[in-house]
């Protein structure tokens, strides 16, 4: 009998709840109506008077271990229970992916960023343009071939109305409404009818700009030009100015910038020769200024317009044009910039 207990209490000792109802179906099984204990004191009672000492103090002895234990066991599952569903809410969250701004959008701002410097306002225009403000008033002749169907998306109902090729027609716009002296940049989205490839886009971006004034000379857009290109792709960019014709500027010139891969000695990318085209300029022909009831006899000015991708290639040194358009994140989060 005695022993029969020691091998309980050892039992006990050896027991691990992991659960309150384990501890429960502990509790009943010896501490219950028909448990363990009850049936000890059950046993008690047969138990010869002398013996009745040394039983009755094991059977209490078991019985208080027994209550330690359930207490132990149940302080440790609900530790246990605590300790899963505890969270830490001071916890800084997971970090936040934050976005990038596209190249193009990086590029146009800082072109934004120097003109603004040098006092150029922004303008704007509309994409859907109609023909007298895209080649009309810029002095194309009516069959001029930019009016192709090949090169401009027409309206089919309208051939009146097309989707501007160029932001030169911000220029004309405001000329329309607005009196010299004019200083303002217009950068905008502008489509064409090409096959896209590594090299072109139907859709790409330009920024135009415009200075109209009393005394404006070509060496003041020589000089704003050289600024901008000091500006953009740094202090050792060495610019040239090649003789162009445009049909809105007389006369008309492209400016290039020395290849900043081979440092101007000649490589595939300036294909040998040291140079590469960023922009069309000149000064404002006569009969757009007139188209648009500016004065020609008193005033005068310049104009340019540039491609962002093109710039946006030259900095970058991307040469697909379709990068810039297919939205891969992997390409666009490599654009850190301060713009
Ligand atoms: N609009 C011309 C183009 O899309 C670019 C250009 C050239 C704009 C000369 C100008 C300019 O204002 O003077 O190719």
């Amino acid at each position: 009998m005695l022993q029969n207990i020691d091998r309980i209490l050892e039992e006990i000792r050896q027991f691990q709840a992991d659960s309150r109802e384990e501890v429960e179906q502990f509790r009943i099984k010896y501490l219950g109506k028909k448990g363990v204990l009850a049936d000890l004191f059950k046993e008690f009672r047969q138990v010869p008077a002398e013996e009745k000492k040394e039983f009755g103090q094991k059977i209490n002895r078991l019985k208080q271990f027994i209550s330690e234990r359930i207490e132990e066991m149940l302080d440790h599952v609900s530790r246990e229970y605590e300790e899963s569903a505890m969270v830490d809410l001071t916890l800084p969250g997971p970090p936040l992916q934050l976005g990038t701004r596209h190249p193009i959008s990086i590029i146009r701002n800082q072109i934004i960023e120097i003109f603004a410097r040098l006092g150029f306002t922004i303008s704007e225009g509309p994409e859907i343009e109609d023909d007298w403000h895209v080649f009309t008033a810029l002095n194309f002749p009516p069959e001029h071939p930019a009016k192709d169907m090949q090169d401009t998306f027409f309206i089919e109902k309208d051939p009146d109305i097309l989707l501007r090729t160029q932001t030169s027609s911000v220029q004309v716009r405001v000329m329309e409404r607005q009196p010299p002296p004019i200083r303002t940049i217009s950068p905008g989205r502008v489509f064409r009818n090409e096959a896209i490839s590594a090299r072109a886009h139907c859709i790409f971006h330009q920024v135009e700009g415009l200075y109209i004034d009393e005394n404006v000379s070509f060496a003041d857009l020589m000089q704003t030009l050289l600024y901008f290109a000091r500006e953009i792709f740094g202090e050792q960019i060495e610019t040239r100015l090649r003789p162009s014709y445009f049909p809105f500027t007389e006369p008309s010139a492209e400016m290039d910038i020395s290849c900043q891969i081979c440092g101007g000695k000649g490589c595939n990318v300036c294909k040998y020769t040291g140079w590469l085209e960023i922009l069309g300029c000149g000064m404002v022909d006569p009969n757009v200024l007139e188209f648009t009831g500016i004065d020609p006899e008193k005033y005068g000015g310049y104009a340019f317009g540039m491609g962002i991708e093109r710039v946006a290639m030259l900095k970058y040194q991307v040469r697909d044009l379709r990068l810039y358009f297919e939205n891969d994140i992997r390409f666009l989060k490599q654009f850190q910039s301060a713009y």
